[in-house]
């Protein structure tokens, strides 16, 4: 039994008041719900302001990108161990959006899921084709790319790793992958997960959609049985929204 788990990614968004008061609205409103696991992911400036505020909260606290080493002569990055200091207990990791504009590749998403796993942080591990790749029936095999990129340091635990299943061409779109395209890459991403690592490995560990979650849909993606919570950009950002997708993840 995967228990949903919801993050919401802020990417470049909120200030540290502008955190706080999301932050503050969602406790309010999710103080109740535990049968989903929820996350935020502020960007890094608000990562201690906001961990301040969770304290006395189940909601998780996730960053967005860590580097793979622990210190040293690297300007402008930052540890997984810095980021476990001021409170995140899991991180994002290959998201598209570093793929496409920072160069991020399948050996460097396995050095940094390695680092984070090593600094006792839980990892959501993003993998997705684009538009033409899909079109040229490439989906399985860039999936199954990146999802061999990240299980290059495959943790012990099970339930520090997470797959998000984010179809580049639905990110930021408006354009959501129908609950049966995103099923057959969930299902085909459990087959692969089984393969590399066992039946066990393939039951417990979680695999989110993202690729413009909202409210109005959420509930039809979450319905399909492989799809073990969602992994939010935009709809994040409201707290009515993001709060609506959470309890559209209970499980019925
Ligand atoms: P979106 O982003 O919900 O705004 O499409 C999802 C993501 O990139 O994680």
């Amino acid at each position: 039994m995967r228990t949903p788990f919801v993050v919401g990614n802020w990417k470049l968004h909120k200030t540290v008041a502008e955190a706080q008061a999301l932050v503050t609205e969602l406790k309010n409103q999710l103080g109740a719900i535990r049968d989903v696991a929820v996350g935020v992911a502020p960007p890094f400036t608000a990562l201690w302001p906001v961990a301040r505020r969770l304290e006395d909260s189940t909601i998780a606290l996730a960053a967005q990108n860590c580097f793979w080493e622990d210190k040293g002569a690297w300007t402008g990055e930052v540890a997984p161990g810095m980021l476990a200091d001021v409170g995140c207990t899991w991180t994002i990791i290959g998201h598209s959006e570093r793929r496409t504009h920072f160069g991020e590749t399948d050996a460097t998403v396995g050095k940094r899921v390695a680092a984070a796993l090593r600094a006792g942080l839980g990892v959501i591990g993003c993998v997705g084709e684009t538009d033409a790749q899909r079109d040229a029936g490439q989906t399985f095999a860039v999936v199954d790319a990146h999802l061999d990129g990240i299980l290059a340091a495959a943790p012990k635990d099970w339930d520090k790793l997470v797959i998000a299943y984010e179809p580049v061409w639905a990110i930021g779109t408006g354009r959501t992958a129908t609950p049966a395209q995103a099923q057959e890459v969930h299902a085909h991403i459990r087959g692969r997960l089984r393969a590399r690592l066992g039946d066990a490995a393939a039951a417990a560990i979680r695999i989110q959609y993202g690729g413009s979650v909202k409210a109005s849909n959420a509930e039809t993606l979450l319905k399909e049985p492989d799809i073990d919570g969602a992994l939010v950009g935009g709809a994040s950002l409201d707290a009515a929204e993001f709060v609506a997708i959470v309890k559209a993840a209970r499980p019925k």
